[in-house]
């Protein structure tokens, strides 16, 4: 990880300031690099031995994600992040969406060393459905009729998707034979499920010290996030209604209201076992691996995805 932190400074370089400028603002404000973990990881289970591309594409991954969360603090309107402000918030939208892409295009420059289509191929998928499902979240926005499999397609594509390129790209590193790379990726995506259930519940119950970032963003924006579905699926008829009026209107005038029917109906903890069985899915993917530290650390990683609070 030492190696890749290298890798993300030294590629971080423009001759353009304001570049470097909001590049090492957000690369210095830490995030768990929890991609690039995964594809070292991915790759030392998958039998890869010595070489730099690992660091490479670890490196790539969290360009990707940078980039994603760039254009995301945008879209959302979001004010902190990693314990401090937002690019947006700090050098305003044209700068986030610019060096976002500046980071996008970078990424692929980078990818460009490893030499391989098919890591081409991997990454070219994943950053389009990426945009897909950020833009298929900005066309379920204020629509309190999003079921869990619209909410569930959202956070696979805008997500889990990422988290699967990940993992995937270690075992195409390591050499797996088709069928181990198909359970590397099957376990990325449903980490990456886990991963987001457990967002969108911290956005609700997170300690802002600890996550980094303002609650409630997700209701301000009119998100129909799965707690809020439960909420609505299980609640009073007046709980129901608060609930859908707050996703009409957006903003932060019902919170109260809906932080009420959201403890009240338990869905906090049923977006938690929604997240559960993805993590168990995710574990039982991997048990045709060959047992390794590196496994023990992706079993590891599925734990954290549900039980984290940052
Ligand atoms: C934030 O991802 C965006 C989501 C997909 C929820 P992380 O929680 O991995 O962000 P950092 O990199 O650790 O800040
Ligand atoms: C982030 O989703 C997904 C991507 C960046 C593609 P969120 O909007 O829930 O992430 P946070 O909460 O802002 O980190
Ligand atoms: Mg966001
Ligand atoms: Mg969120």
């Amino acid at each position: 990880m030492q190696e890749v932190d290298r890798v993300i400074r030294a590629r971080l370089y423009s001759e353009v300031p304001l570049i470097r400028q909001v590049g090492e603002y957000i690369i210095q404000s830490g995030g768990k690099r929890l991609r690039p973990a995964l594809v070292l990881l991915s790759a030392g289970a998958c039998g890869y031995g010595s070489g730099v591309h690992h660091h490479e594409l670890a490196a790539v991954v969290e360009f990707i994600h940078t980039a994603t969360l760039l254009h995301d603090d945008v879209v959302d309107e979001s004010d902190m992040r990693r314990g401090r402000k937002t690019a947006n918030a700090m050098f305003g939208n044209a700068a986030s969406v610019l060096v976002g892409d500046f980071l996008y295009s970078r990424s692929f420059q980078m990818m460009l060393s490893v030499g391989s289509m098919r890591v081409q191929e991997v990454l070219a998928d994943a950053t389009n459905v990426i945009a897909e499902g950020e833009v298929l979240q900005l066309l379920n926005c204020h629509d309190a009729d999003v079921d869990v499999e619209r909410y569930m397609q959202v956070i696979r594509y805008k997500t889990a998707k990422l988290f699967e390129a990940a993992s995937r790209l270690g075992a195409i590193l390591g050499g797996a034979a088709p069928e181990l790379e198909q359970s590397m990726a099957e376990f990325g995506m449903r980490l990456g499920t886990a991963f987001q259930i457990i967002d969108d519940v911290l956005d609700y119950s997170g300690d802002e010290q600890t996550t980094g970032k303002h609650m409630g963003d997700d209701l301000a924006e009119g998100k129909t996030t799965l707690p809020l579905i439960h909420a609505m699926q299980t609640g009073t008829p007046e709980q129901a209604a608060a609930v859908r009026h707050a996703i009409h209107e957006g903003g932060r005038a019902d919170m109260g209201a809906v932080i009420d029917a959201v403890r009240q109906t338990g869905a906090l903890d049923v977006a938690k076992r929604y997240a559960s069985a993805e993590a168990v899915l995710a574990r039982s993917a991997l048990s045709a691996l060959p047992a390794s530290q590196f496994k023990e650390s992706l079993l590891k990683l599925s734990d954290f995805a549900v039980e984290r609070d940052f």
